[in-house]
């Protein structure tokens, strides 16, 4: 049983089990290209297709600054880095993911427009108006105080920049099984309905510009496997645990207790 967030996604050797996994697969780890990382570090529904949708309502240009809150081990950060040609900053709450993260895009070459920080969502540790946009892709299950992390997206973004966030909203009332990819247990697990981070997110003083259900994105995603599976999977940055709350995730999903959805929102 962990006893905190922190606690739950933090394992050791996460680095050394996906490049081991690579090397054995034929990859030369002196040449890795960041995407053949995607089935480890694209810890969200969808993977690389969440993000596409992420990035398609970012506005980002080269040379801007991007925050990715809840980085994980960072594959968002440096896809959205690579496919725009920003600088972006991730930070997230677990130790060994933000070392994870430094140390792949070390391998990659991508130190020189991709950093990193250990923070929390709910006291980032920068000055306010830092970025020209913010991301955050599933982290906001496992927040309590919505509107206390709404405020931080809110301060360190810059006036008119843009806010997204793709995260697993509830649909419907029931009780989810555990563990979850997020959360062993309820006790760290705060999935609410998108309609409390909008709340929360006019209370920050944020305009909303839309948001997309992606529900479908989540049946492909847990019913229809790829035929040939990719070279690294959430179960190397996980460990054996990851079946269990993927296969549950997966029946919350069917059973329309859970989808993912993606709101955009400007600074005014
Ligand atoms: C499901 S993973 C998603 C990781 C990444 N955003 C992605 O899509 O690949 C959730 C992440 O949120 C981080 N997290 C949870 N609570 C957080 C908080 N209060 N502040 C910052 N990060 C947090 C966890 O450490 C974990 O890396």
């Amino acid at each position: 049983m962990t006893e905190s967030v922190e606690g739950h996604y933090g394992n050791e050797g996460i680095v050394e089990r996906i490049v081991q996994a690579l090397v054995d697969a034929g990859f030369d780890r002196e040449n890795l290209d960041p995407d053949v990382l995607a089935g480890a570090d694209e810890f969200h529904i969808g993977g690389r297709e969440g993000t596409l949708n992420v990035a398609s309502v970012l506005n980002l240009a080269p040379g801007q600054q991007l925050l990715d809150v809840g980085c994980g081990i960072g594959g968002t950060a440096r896809f959205l880095a690579r496919s725009t040609g920003a600088s972006v900053t991730g930070v997230d709450l677990t130790p060994e993911f933000v070392e994870a993260a430094v140390e792949l895009t070390n391998l990659v070459g991508m130190n020189d427009l991709v950093d990193f920080k250990v923070g929390s969502a709910t006291d980032l540790p920068f000055m306010d108006d830092s970025f020209d946009a913010v991301t955050m892709l599933h982290v906001g299950m496992n927040v309590e105080d919505k509107d206390q992390m709404m405020s931080e997206l809110a301060r360190v973004c810059r006036s008119q920049g843009t806010i997204v966030v793709y995260d697993v909203t509830l649909t419907k009332t029931g009780d989810l099984p555990y563990p979850m990819p997020w959360s062993s247990t309820p006790q760290f697990s705060f999935p609410e309905p998108a309609s409390s981070y909008e709340a929360a997110a006019k209370s920050a003083g944020l305009q909303h510009l839309g948001s997309s259900d992606h529900y479908d994105l989540a049946l492909k995603f847990f019913n229809e496997p790829p035929a040939s599976p990719p070279p690294v999977s959430l179960g190397h940055l996980m460990g054996p645990r990851m079946l269990e709350m993927k296969d549950n995730a997966g029946i919350a999903v069917n059973q329309g207790l859970i989808s993912p959805v993606l709101m955009t929102f400007q600074v005014a």
